[in-house]
């Protein structure tokens, strides 16, 4: 068996040693007899994995007790709708809008709100292609709304809000951290609620990741279906019916690697390099290679670069899976290429793609 080297965008590499455990607990999970994905949810041994995943995940974050951690199903796309249902509570929203993702994000806000203009686009770069981020003067808040929401990693557009360009603004702030959660540490205290779909630095899909500050739990109308309300999820502990259970298992085995490995701030120190070494390689390539994104925003996980001559995108990606590099075709609302470097995709693996690159470059250069 060999691995290949994964930059998918998600679902997307697990870090081996977790994939390991997961494959010899298999079968008997510690003992049991059985598998995970074979025992109750509301037996003692499925209840240790949801404690163990949760306190895992919150000494990570550093979350603070004033917080609950949800594990829910449905996707970051159900949090696009679960979010203003939830949180409303009869005002209206803003929305920054840097990208794909958060331009989905508002738009589903818009349905489910009804009222017309209850959900304000209170920024947008759309015009410049989403490459950059708003200037203040750009961004127009109302100081009356119930949430402002944000997108701090722009999967598609390659675009991060790091949380030390945030400013407190007053009203709650809603993240979503769908891509580059866990990647390197997070001041959780500055957001009202934080959301993401697992199957990028979390683990596999199936699980969605809320951390809501318990001042925003019990503001959703009594018409809101009981498996949509954060306050019911919350005082149920996340098992108002059956979790994904593998998911929050599989889940917490990451969150034990990403200790042993040092943590967010190593995972930090590691991901920057990675990042570093690939955007050197697109810039330094005189042009044949090219991302689009500001250099002060550019992120550290998802990187989007097009080739000078897009008839030679068919036989990059070919050459690239001879290579065993995989998952480097764009998005494809932007084309080109994207790697993903989720804390699963090693400096090794980031090298190899690196010298890849080069090499692609002077055969066809
Ligand atoms: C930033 C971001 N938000 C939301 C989503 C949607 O996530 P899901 O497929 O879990 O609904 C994605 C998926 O790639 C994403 O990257």
């Amino acid at each position: 068996m060999t691995r290949a080297w994964n930059f998918s965008a998600g679902p997307a590499a697990l870090p081996e040693d977790v994939l390991r455990q997961a494959q010899e607990e298999l079968l008997d999970w510690r003992g049991a007899g059985c598998s995970v994905m074979e025992m109750s949810h509301r037996g003692k041994d499925f209840m240790a994995i949801l404690d163990a995943a949760e306190s895992g995940l919150r000494e990570l974050l550093d979350i603070p007790d004033s917080y609950k951690a949800l594990f829910l199903q449905g996707g970051a796309t159900q949090q696009f709708a679960q979010i203003p249902l939830n949180l409303l509570a009869g005002r209206s929203a803003d929305y920054i809008v840097t990208g794909a993702w958060s331009q989905k994000a508002f738009k589903e806000a818009a349905r489910v709100a009804g009222g017309a203009g209850s959900i304000r686009c209170a920024a947008t770069t759309e015009a410049s292609g989403f490459t950059r981020l708003p200037v203040m003067e750009e961004i127009r808040l109302d100081p009356f709304a119930a949430y402002l929401h944000v997108c701090t990693n722009e999967t598609i557009h390659g675009v991060e809000i790091t949380a030390e360009r945030i400013a407190a603004t007053g009203v709650p702030l809603v993240a979503d951290m769908s891509s580059h959660i866990l990647s390197r540490p997070v001041p959780v205290e500055k957001f009202g609620l934080i959301y993401a779909g697992a199957q990028k630095n979390i683990g596999p899909s199936g699980v969605t990741l809320v951390i809501i500050h318990q001042d925003l739990l019990g503001m959703a109308p009594l018409t809101l279906p009981t498996v949509m309300d954060y306050a019911v999820q919350a005082e149920n502990g996340s098992m108002l019916n059956t979790p994904p259970t593998f998911a929050i298992y599989v889940a917490g085995l990451v969150f034990q690697w990403l200790k042993r490995q040092g943590g967010l701030p190593a995972m930090a120190a590691i991901n920057a390099e990675k990042a570093a070494m690939l955007y050197a390689a697109i810039d330094d390539s005189g042009g044949f290679y090219s991302n689009p994104v500001d250099a002060d925003c550019r992120s550290r996980m998802n990187v989007p670069f097009t080739l000078a001559d897009a008839r030679l995108d068919a036989a990059f990606l070919e050459q690239a899976k001879t290579a065993r590099l995989l998952g480097l075709k764009g998005h494809k609302s932007v084309g080109g290429m994207r790697a993903s470097l989720y804390n699963a995709v090693s400096i090794e693996a980031v090298k190899v793609l690196v010298e890849f690159m080069g090499d692609f470059a002077k055969r066809n250069g």
